[in-house]
Parts: structure tokens; C-alpha cells; sequence
């Protein structure tokens, strides 16, 4: 395991933590790991469409939310978290559908 100074793992690969690095979102994309993110990336309220999850020590956490700290371990890229996302995008697009009809 390689890890650098001021770095965060994402499914066991290490990558640099940079000063523009606002979330964890930012460090996955700057590395080619695109994070499912609309509401951060669009500029919405962080935290409401829950696409982002991401696991670390266990917990489920939002990668819009978290800022990446040196050492941190997160899951990204599991089945149960693919499964998760699409359940959640599904939740977050149901109120757009009926808003309208
Ligand atoms: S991007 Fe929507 S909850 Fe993180």
C-alpha cells in the first residue's frame, strides 16, 4: 500500500489531496473517478439527492459533504453501493415527475 502525504484512498487506490479539493467529490474527479454528484455539481443544496453515498469505516457517508482529510479510506465502487445510488437517484426524481404532472 502507497500511501502519499496528504492523501485519501478511494477503493484502495491513493491519490493528492489539493488545495482546490473541497470535497471528496473533488479529489474522485481531478483523479477520474466520477462520483454520481447533481446536487453538487449543479450547484444545489449539498447533501439532498444522496448519490453521492460512499462508505467509510463502515458508515455511509456523502461524498458532497466530506472534506478530504490525509489517511481517509472511503468505498465507492461496490455492488450494494451501485444498488443504493440507483435507488436513491429513483426517490430523488420521483417528486420532479409528479411536479409536472
Ligand atoms: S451530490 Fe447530492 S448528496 Fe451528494
Amino acid at each position: 500500500m502507497k500511501v502519499i502525504s496528504n492523501s485519501i484512498s478511494i477503493d484502495g487506490k491513493w491519490m493528492s489531496v489539493k488545495p482546490h479539493h473541497k470535497t471528496i467529490v473533488d479529489v474522485a474527479k481531478d483523479n477520474g473517478i466520477g462520483i454520481p454528484a447533481p446536487c453538487y455539481l449543479q450547484g444545489r443544496k449539498h447533501g439532498c439527492c444522496n448519490g453521492c453515498v460512499i462508505l467509510i469505516a463502515d458508515e455511509e457517508k456523502y461524498a458532497c459533504t466530506i472534506k478530504p482529510r490525509n489517511g481517509l479510506e472511503i468505498v465507492f465502487n461496490t455492488p450494494d453501493l451501485k444498488e443504493l445510488r440507483k435507488e436513491r437517484f429513483r426517490l430523488y426524481k420521483e417528486p420532479l415527475k409528479v411536479a409536472k404532472n
